[in-house]
């Protein structure tokens, strides 16, 4: 059995809780081992919420996530800067593996995380920090990595593609396409980060780490979101053939690096275009691949829960068979050929 600590039962964390339950046997069968939810940082211990818990799960002290010999896993949760940061360095100094959506984290921090992570011989996945369900980050470490990556265009932020989508189809104006994400929950507790464009910002230089294997300041990344974009524009976009979309883009060539952010108008029969609501899309080009394009939900409980759960066993497989891969194929080997049309 593997025992998983988690700090933070906001949306994300609900949806990682649900994933663990609903699936649990399949994840079992798939890791080789129980995944056992050991505790949950929460704010308020009294707080009335939708999933219920045995006695002794929730804590409001971190230290017992932490500092707890138990666990092995700490899935950060909290997002924002602090007391995130602090509690990955310090749950990595304790020989922790950390599995993270915080995409603020990562991009500001990663090189003092990662570095610290090898020092302690511990993995640091964050799958769910870029794009919610879209498959990226292990894409661009593993199946893609035998490439040289010259440009990635990505709608990176759900919110905005919503916010941009919703004032296109039904003609509507910006504050009113905003009140609808936030009551759907895509939008983040202060949603100035995805509306003027910071969200996306971290998450296009998540992405060019590891396309560029370049840790690039956040802050010097060109950000302009779509705040100042009226129903207006959108109409007139449309009537020369074009559609709005805020792009997270990033180009390495020999004048260097340029990663930026900002609102583009896209033709109307370009892939981009056709990607509508909450769902995010990663465009790029690889020298050996060419282009691939890939498209999933990049907000909301279950699609970056989903991010998270796979992170979770990836790593807990990594600590289960290590030592025992053999076994593992062996137990594939011996199970039944399935044919489909029976
Ligand atoms: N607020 C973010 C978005 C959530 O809308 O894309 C996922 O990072």
């Amino acid at each position: 059995m593997l025992k998983i600590g988690i700090l933070g039962l906001g949306t994300v964390g609900s949806g990682v809780v649900k994933i663990l339950e609903k699936n649990e046997e399949n994840i079992k069968n798939k890791v080789g081992a129980k995944l056992k939810i050991e505790k949950i940082l929460v704010n308020n211990l009294n707080k009335k919420r939708e999933l219920n818990f045995a006695q002794g799960i929730l804590t409001n002290d971190a230290a017992e996530i932490i500092d707890n010999p138990e666990i092995d896993i700490v899935v950060e949760l909290i997002g924002g800067e602090y007391p995130a940061y602090d509690y990955i360095i310090k749950a990595i100094e304790n020989g922790k593996n950390i599995v993270t959506a915080n995409k603020l984290v990562i991009a500001k921090h990663g090189k003092v995380i990662f570095k610290k992570a090898d020092e302690n011989n511990v993995q640091v996945c964050y799958e769910g920090s870029v794009a919610g369900g879209l498959p990226i980050i292990r894409p661009l470490q593993n199946s893609l990595a035998a490439n040289k990556i010259k440009k990635i265009y990505g709608i990176l932020n759900g919110t905005t593609n919503y916010i941009l989508t919703d004032m296109s189809k039904k003609n509507k104006e910006f504050a009113d396409s905003l009140a609808q994400a936030q009551k759907f929950g895509f939008a983040e507790a202060d949603p100035a980060s995805d509306i003027e464009g910071a969200d996306a910002a971290y998450k296009i230089t998540i992405l060019s780490l590891l396309a560029f294997e370049r840790f690039v300041d956040v802050n010097s990344v060109y950000v302009e979101g779509i705040t100042n974009i009226a129903s207006e524009d959108i109409k007139l976009a449309a009537e020369m053939g074009y559609i709005i979309k805020l792009l997270a883009i990033a180009k390495n060539s020999d004048q260097g690096l340029d990663i930026r952010v900002h609102p583009a108008f896209v033709p109307q029969d370009h892939p981009l275009a056709m990607i509508n609501g909450t769902y995010n899309c990663v465009y790029l080009h690889g020298d050996a691949v060419g282009q691939v394009m890939s498209t999933a939900r990049g907000a909301g409980q279950m699609p970056t829960g989903s991010a998270v759960v796979s992170d979770i066993m990836q790593v807990s497989k990594d600590i289960n068979f290590n030592q025992r891969e053999v076994q593992r194929i062996d137990k594939f080997l011996d199970s039944q050929v399935v044919d489909i049309n029976e």
